[in-house]
């Protein structure tokens, strides 16, 4: 039989992660896990909550509360992926929208928030066999995956790509300055804050997919995964 292995995909937000990490799962029979989901999902509480408004967070106030935030992933077989749960609530909709979007990073920066959802993070992946995309996999939550990728693309790239998406689920009101503007700030944040910064681990592959079609993509990927099992 072959031997399982964890794949950690970091990278910067709207690289196509999830896209490819779904892909990669479904081809492998592995379990898919997005980690981002799980810091959005916070990020929601806090917003239902009202720890998050006028553009801060309250985090002593949200800290403080931690414990009552359950969160889960169960599978939905028509979607052929996990949906994430807020205390038994469906929320994968809610979560992608611009204003969980707006604070997110904020929420993710907060240590406590971390340390609870990496601890998590670290359970599902015991007996291995899992695809988890976020931006600290490689370098926090599992520093000895057997495979570890580092995806990037230019930031009009991604921008472009987020608001087609925020278009196609119906959005009418948002424009793209405003969404490139949040890709640029979410970017600015990830990568400067004190508690896991997004970094390039050392042993990962850096995939720039800028100018790859999905399937060149998943092809090359697929050729690395290979040659780990
Ligand atoms: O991948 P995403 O855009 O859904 O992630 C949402 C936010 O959560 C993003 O701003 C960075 C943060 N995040 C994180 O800090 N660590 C992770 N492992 C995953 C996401």
């Amino acid at each position: 039989m072959e031997s399982k292995i964890i794949v950690a995909i970091d990278g910067f937000s709207s690289t196509g992660k999830s896209t490819v990490a779904k892909q990669l799962a479904k081809h492998l029979g592995y379990i898919y896990v997005d980690t981002g989901a799980m810091y959005r999902t916070v990020a929601l509480y806090a917003l239902q909550n009202g720890y998050a408004k006028d553009g801060k967070v309250q985090e002593k106030l949200l800290i403080a509360n931690l414990a009552n935030i359950h969160i889960s992933f169960q599978y939905n077989p028509s979607l052929g992926f996990s949906e994430v749960y807020l205390n038994t609530v469906n929320v994968e909709t809610e979560i992608r929208g611009m204003e969980v979007s707006s604070y997110v990073s904020k929420v993710a920066a907060i240590s406590a928030v971390r340390q609870k959802l990496v601890a998590l993070q670290q359970q599902m992946g015991e007996s291995k066999g899992i695809v988890m995309d976020g931006r600290d996999i490689g370098t926090v939550v599992f520093p000895n995956a057997e495979l570890k990728l580092f995806m990037t693309a230019s930031a009009e790239t991604r921008a472009q790509r987020r608001y087609d998406e925020l278009k196609q689920k119906g959005d009418t009101t948002v424009t793209f300055d405003e969404v490139y503007n949040n890709v640029v700030e979410r970017d600015h944040i990830d990568t400067t804050r004190k508690d896991s910064p997004l970094v390039m681990a050392d042993d990962a592959v850096e995939v720039d997919n800028s100018n790859l079609s999905r399937e060149e993509q998943f092809t090359y990927i697929l050729s690395l995964v290979k040659a780990k099992l």
